[in-house]
């Protein structure tokens, strides 16, 4: 699930390395062209059939990088073998240049999202463990920079109104793209949505919005494909994770390998999954960590989204209690638990108290623009689930919520309110245009950021550059991807009056961090306009996984991940009873006691040998609680 912070990780972890001549690379371009013409005498990861072309290469470090083209047809179906149109995914290869092609064995990284790309794979070169790994990632059909076509609204649907018009701001007067957010829709992310969740009408108002965002971005006209023959396909039917195993499947066959590693992570497992449901024999080692449920019902997702938070949640205050004496945590004392200041903070938000001061000027002064309590929500659970790549533990959640709640004042107060703004309601950054990165609550009075016009921001890598490919990634926050992928993947749809009992139903029981996240993900998917193509995670018996799984991961419950458990029974689980999304070395603080899990998945990656079923990593030290 949401994963913004994995992509910020592996930005981080690829910096620039000094590389090759491009002269190496014509040679090997030349090389290829003559493999070209000898067909398919030698079949391997660098000599591949038709369909797949490394066009790209450089020395990296210990590895040698290929950049390509995987061509897959649209429809994988053979009665459509005639009139399918066909796609060009970027595919990259990270293979170790000790090794010949012949004796390494690849082994495919998804970094989850839905909307990580080929560059997943980059970001584990520097791990011994994959040393005897030719690393693969692909940018999945509609994902990624050079994706064609992609989800995502292009930036030529952006504009910028001018300031100081009498009235309020829309989405529309940002962009013009038909699967932008309606005007009138709050900023809504992949787990929250900025509104008061409690609040019927808000609430209504925000499912009849996002049904119709469903049918009108369905019927975008982008969306249709003509093959040879002139038969047209919707892309919208035909690019969800059924067709990304499909593609990765393809891949397999165009290197001639007899099996495929996977290593998935959030919504990465499901990729795994669904391929190995698809193609059991072609697994080979497979490790999946932070998972996504097997079963795709669009109302359990939901639910249990808001689930993982509710246990989240409880377990930051049971933290805070029991160490009251740490940091951040002293700051609240024992009888002013965590949920009395939670209580309190959301009263503050619902009355429209907590405000950060604009650019705008009325005849009363500075105008001030409130903050929401999806916005809140949105932000503490993207902090909780950072701990899987930030050894913090959860000190920031924490510390975000005694600054909201006055616990160090007014001027603390208000600089984390803007410190949120800041995060959300801002146009896509990193495109060198005049609305690049504008901060729309402070300059027009109104959030409106890359959710509602459906538009990640960029960021540059000199390192793509330097493989002579477009250098830029997107991150995950445009939030067209998921509804695309997820709409695809999960079946059940409801009408806005379903949709609204059955929010009733959950907003009766459950409170507002966790009603937030479900109307947040409910919202995307449950009118999706296109019919579902269901996927199953898993559903076989002799796949030999490891299901990893953390007791307190937000975004992905520990539930999904037991279910995940249940899905493929010849797997094997491994849990940690700590917090953040997805286990990895860059959530390990002093005292997590995760190292025994880092070691077995290391090791496993190396011998093939599993843990233990139920292996339990035992977190020693307090959770929260390093700044
Ligand atoms: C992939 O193919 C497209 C044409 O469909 C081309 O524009 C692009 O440069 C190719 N990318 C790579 C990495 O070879
Ligand atoms: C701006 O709007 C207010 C009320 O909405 C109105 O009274 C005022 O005349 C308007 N000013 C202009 C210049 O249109
Ligand atoms: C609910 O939200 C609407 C705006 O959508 C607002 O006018 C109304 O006062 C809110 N109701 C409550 C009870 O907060």
């Amino acid at each position: 699930m949401a994963l913004a912070l994995l992509v910020l990780v592996w930005h981080l972890a690829w910096a620039q390395e000094p590389g090759c001549a491009e002269k190496d690379e014509q040679s090997f371009l030349q090389t290829l062209d003559i493999l070209d013409h000898v067909e398919e005498e030698a079949c391997d990861l660098l000599h591949p059939k038709k369909g797949l072309r490394w066009t790209h290469s450089k020395q990296i470090g210990s590895h040698t990088v290929y950049a390509g083209n995987l061509t897959v047809p649209l429809s994988p179906h053979r009665e459509d073998q005639e009139d399918t149109p066909y796609l060009d995914l970027l595919v990259i290869m990270t293979m170790p240049t000790s090794e010949s092609a012949a004796s390494v064995e690849p082994l495919l990284f998804h970094c989850g999202g839905p909307g990580s790309d080929a560059t997943c794979a980059l970001s584990f070169m520097k791990d011994q463990q994959f040393n005897a790994y030719a690393g693969i990632s692909i940018s999945q059909r509609g994902i990624g920079y050079t994706a064609m076509p992609s989800f995502e609204c292009a930036k030529e649907h952006m504009k910028l109104p001018p300031k100081g018009l009498n009235r309020s701001y829309v989405i529309s007067d940002f962009t013009d793209c038909a699967c932008a957010l309606p005007d009138g829709t709050p900023l809504v992310g992949q787990a929250f949505a900025d509104l008061d969740p409690k609040n019927q009408s808000s609430v209504h108002r925000l499912f009849e919005n996002m049904a119709l965002r469903a049918r009108r971005c369905a019927a975008d006209k982008r969306w249709v494909l003509t093959g040879a023959t002139g038969k047209s396909y919707n892309f919208l039917d035909w690019a969800g994770t059924r067709m990304l195993a499909q593609d990765i499947e393809h891949f397999r066959e165009k290197t001639c390998s007899p099996k495929l590693h996977l290593n998935g992570m959030s919504y990465g497992t499901a990729v795994a999954a669904v391929y190995a449901d698809m193609f059991p024999e072609r697994v080979g080692k497979m490790v999946i960590n932070g998972n996504m449920p097997p079963v795709p019902f669009t109302l359990d997702f939901a639910k249990g989204q808001g689930m993982a938070l509710t246990q989240a949640f409880g377990h930051l205050e049971r933290l805070c209690v029991t160490w009251t004496s740490t940091p951040p945590c002293n700051l609240y004392s024992s009888e002013m638990s965590l949920s009395h200041v939670w209580a309190q903070l959301v009263s503050d938000l619902r009355a429209g108290r907590i405000t950060a001061p604009t650019e705008i000027h009325s005849k009363g002064g500075t105008v001030n623009f409130p903050l929401s309590i999806g916005l809140v929500q949105g932000y503490v659970q993207e902090q909780m689930i950072s701990a899987g790549f930030v050894p913090v533990g959860w000190a920031q959640p924490v510390s975000t919520l005694a600054n909201l709640a006055n616990l160090r004042g007014p001027a603390a107060r208000a600089a984390e309110a803007k410190k949120i703004l800041d995060r959300y309601c801002v146009l896509p950054s990193g495109y060198g245009t005049p609305w690049s990165g504008v901060v729309t609550w402070s300059t027009y009075g109104v959030c409106v950021g890359q959710q509602s016009v459906g538009l990640s921001s960029m960021s540059y890598s000199s390192s793509l550059g330097a493989l002579g490919i477009p250098p830029y990634r997107k991150n995950v926050d445009g939030y067209v991807n998921g509804a695309t992928v997820l709409g695809q993947d999960l079946f059940g749809r409801f009408t806005v009056d379903q949709a609204v009992k059955i929010w009733q139903d959950f907003s009766s029981v459950w409170d507002e961090m966790a009603t937030s996240a479900f109307v947040g993900i409910f919202s995307e998917i449950f009118a999706w306009q296109r019919e579902a193509v269901p996927v199953h995670a898993g559903f076989r018996q002799n796949v030999r996984a490891l299901v990893v799984g953390n007791l307190y991961d937000p975004a992905c419950s520990y539930t999904w991940s037991n279910r995940m458990r249940e899905s493929l029974p010849n797997s094997v689980m491994m849990i940690w009873q700590g917090v953040g999304h997805c286990l990895g070395e860059g959530g390990d603080y002093p005292g997590s006691g995760m190292k025994p899990c880092l070691d077995r998945m290391a090791s496993y990656w190396v011998t093939g040998e599993l843990p233990i079923d139920g292996f339990t990593c035992r977190t020693e030290e307090p959770v929260p609680l390093l700044m």
